[in-house]
């Protein structure tokens, strides 16, 4: 029988990717496009229909790619674990989001370990990419496989690699991010490291599992407490009245060291920055230690859609509009630009706030989101009309997509909201703008 350690170096090794989503996929693709035969498995039947018919549903993902993938053989879907046994390394990569009291949800990764438990077998390796909380490969993945009488490190083996993808990104994409790899034993961390090596120009190995869970979230809470810290001073400079936070980072970032820059913004949606403090957090709480500073990023980021409110309600009265009659028009309703998800996304939560403090027409637009569901409403996105822009009390970015023409729709609409600040530089109709973090 091959080693594993062969059927990688002969290309021989089947690879399983449990969880096609925005991580999953582009996995697949990349593994399928390197010659590695590549078995999806998810429990969503339309995704699996739809890459078994060879066509792709991520926007990074190059469709012709999927296309001719799935033509020759290499990759395929299927709803069923029940093949899982076939496969030499199984990847997991499905969601981790938190549940309504914003404590960690890991059923997912629970139930997709437990499928493969079922058929593991000797020589196999099992990466999990899904982010959560240090100890969970070790503490909850490691004993369900285990549970089986095999034994990790000797008949399989296992390990966690984060994931760093950056949808809607394509200076970095899966073949050029480095990616860090924790095996539970030194064998572990070396097949992991080889097996990541096939798609990926840098691996990184670390000393354990946990290691490199806790660095996954260091590097997402790094950027919430960041986002967090500019959130606060555009609601200071908001409260002062005379200056704009956008030009203080901007300023401040001519420094060539020592300093990087983040930006405020309505909020943060997604399933990354918003959700892994949270994860850190509850665990930290099972030592007695409170995150204070992790939680206070969180408490300020979670604020903002309630202060955009706010700055919507104001901006509508100084121009002697009433809340109950505004016709508003949000510009985006993805979390962030250029990219269709809509999870936790900021712009839904303001729109939410409104119809709860009885705003009756509510309309928006995006390019990547032709639907949209706000309080039990279905919402359609609008063509941005000259019309549409004239016709509306308020114009309201919260997604600063390429696509928008800042220029037109800063001259046409009466009054413009902006929480990103995309009509930077823009002077004729400068008056009617109302930045995030800035005077009027
Ligand atoms: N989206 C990102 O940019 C990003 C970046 C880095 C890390 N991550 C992390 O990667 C993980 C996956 O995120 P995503 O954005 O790809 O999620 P996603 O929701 O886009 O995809 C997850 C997929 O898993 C499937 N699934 C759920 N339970 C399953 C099960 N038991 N068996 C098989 N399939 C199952 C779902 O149907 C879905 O298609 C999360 O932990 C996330 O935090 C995401």
């Amino acid at each position: 029988m091959h080693t594993l350690e062969q059927k990688l170096q002969e290309k021989s090794a089947k690879i399983g990717i449990v969880g096609l989503g925005y991580v999953g996929l582009p996995l697949a693709v990349e593994f399928a496009g390197k010659g590695f035969y590549t078995l999806g498995i998810d429990l969503d039947r339309e995704k699996v229909e739809k890459i078994n018919s060879g066509r792709n549903y991520i926007d990074d993902v190059d469709s012709n790619r999927v296309e001719a993938l799935v033509k020759d053989g290499t990759l395929e879907a299927t709803t069923m674990y029940g093949r899982t046994g076939e496969l030499d390394i199984i990847y997991i990569c499905v969601p981790t989001p938190f549940t309504p009291n914003k404590e960690p949800d890991i059923s997912y990764i629970e139930d997709a370990t437990m499928h493969i438990s079922e058929h593991l077998r000797k020589e196999q390796l099992i990466i999990l990419k899904s982010t959560t909380f240090p100890e969970t490969t070790e503490k909850v993945v490691q004993p369900i496989l285990e549970s089986t009488g095999l034994k990790v490190g000797q008949d399989f083996y296992l390990a966690f690699s984060p994931e760093r993808i950056d949808p809607g990104r394509t200076d970095y994409t899966t073949h050029n991010t480095p990616i860090i790899v924790g095996g539970v034993t030194e064998k572990c961390t070396r097949l992991a490291c080889q097996t990541n090596e096939q798609i990926i120009t840098k691996v990184v190995p670390v000393s354990s599992p946990r290691t490199a869970e806790m660095s996954k979230l260091l590097e997402n809470i790094f950027r919430s407490v960041n986002i967090a810290l500019l959130n606060e001073l555009a609601q200071l400079c908001d409260r002062m009245g005379n200056m704009d936070i956008w030009e203080v980072v901007e300023a401040a970032a001519t420094k060539p060291f020592g300093f990087m820059p983040f930006y405020p913004g309505p909020g943060i949606g997604g399933h990354c920055i918003l959700v892994d403090p949270y994860y850190l957090s509850w665990k930290a709480k099972e030592y007695d230690f409170h995150s204070d500073f992790i939680e206070l990023a969180a408490r300020t980021n979670e604020n903002m859609p309630f202060y955009v409110l706010d700055l919507i309600i104001r901006s509508l009265s100084s121009s002697g509009v009433a809340l109950k009659a505004a016709k508003l028009l949000f510009l985006g309703a993805s979390f962030k630009k250029n990219v269709d998800d809509i999870r936790n996304s900021p712009a839904l939560k303001i729109m939410q706030l409104l119809l709860h403090r009885g705003a009756e027409n509510l309309l928006y637009n995006d390019p990547f989101v032709p639907k949209a569901k706000v309080n039990g409403c279905h919402l359609e996105s609008q063509e941005v009309t000259d019309k549409l822009l004239g016709s509306v009390d308020a114009v309201i970015i919260t997604t600063a997509h390429d696509q928008y023409d800042m220029d037109r729709i800063v001259k046409k609409a009466k009054l413009i909201i902006d929480t990103r600040n995309a009509t930077k530089g823009i002077l004729e109709g400068a008056s009617k703008i109302v930045r995030l973090g800035s005077y009027k």
